[in-house]
């Protein structure tokens, strides 16, 4: 695992937005993998920057989004097709028949699920996935349990993610219990990966990640088995050592 370690949220920011920059460059038909959440918004607003000053060129590139709640409009100010468009969608040459999520508006998220997964695998998976990580390890929506889901399928939020995720709506009640996610396979199946970890409420998931071993409870740890991941982590999330007085 290659890891830049940042002193902070712009430094990781930026980087981030450099490596989908080079990635475009070198490949302008790409694949990009995109995850929602507050890690990567300083990402998605460096791009939109670079776009404005004609630094790349977005007109030829894909993009798969990890996930989308389930139940909400596709026009709900939380959905994650909305965050997409607000972050990034609205503000670049992206041809929106080429940007992809998984319909959580759905009668059948089986099928909603399986069609996504299919999707995703016609175009090869993703060249490069970016991705943040979830207070308890999750990965996408892929929670921490016993066993883990390899392909995109509908999922239930644990406590700890609907509390997490509380702070974008009005009321804990009102955030959706389920989800569609990419599994970890899905992920897995991308060629690059380039994890974003930012805040203190990342650390625990960070040093579990670089401790050395698997565990589905924390699912970020599943990337050690990936041959190309870059942890992209800023300071504040850079697991500590315990001092000796502690
Ligand atoms: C959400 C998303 C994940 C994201 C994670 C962390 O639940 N499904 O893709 O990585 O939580 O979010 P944040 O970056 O806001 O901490």
């Amino acid at each position: 695992m290659k890891i830049i370690h940042c002193n902070n949220y712009e430094e990781m920011s930026a980087a981030a937005a450099n490596l989908v920059c080079d990635a475009i460059k070198e490949k302008p038909d790409l694949v990009l993998g995109l995850a929602t959440g507050s890690t990567p918004e300083g990402m998605y607003a460096e791009l939109c920057r670079k776009y404005k000053d004609g630094k790349v060129d977005f007109s030829k590139v894909t993009t798969v989004n990890l996930d989308e709640y389930c139940g909400l409009p596709a026009d709900h100010p939380q959905s994650y097709l909305t965050f997409m468009k607000q972050n990034l969608f609205d503000h670049v040459n992206l041809n929106p028949a080429k940007t992809f999520l998984p319909n959580g508006n759905t009668e059948d998220h089986d099928a909603e699920a399986a069609q996504y997964e299919k999707m995703v695998e016609a175009l090869g998976f993703a060249d490069v996935q970016i991705l943040g990580v979830g207070r308890n390890g999750h990965i996408g929506f892929n929670e921490p349990a016993e066993a883990l889901f390899t392909k995109t399928h509908m999922t239930a939020l644990t406590k700890d993610t609907v509390r997490a995720n509380s702070r974008f709506f009005a009321s804990v009640d009102e955030v959706p219990k389920h989800a569609i996610t990419m599994g970890v396979g899905t992920i897995m199946a991308a060629k690059h990966i380039v994890l974003l970890a930012s805040g203190e409420g990342k650390r625990a998931a960070i040093a579990t990640l670089l401790g050395g071993m698997i565990d589905t409870i924390c699912p970020v740890t599943l990337l050690q088995l990936h041959p190309n991941v870059t942890l992209i982590c800023d300071d504040s999330a850079w697991p500590r050592r315990r001092s000796a007085e502690a």
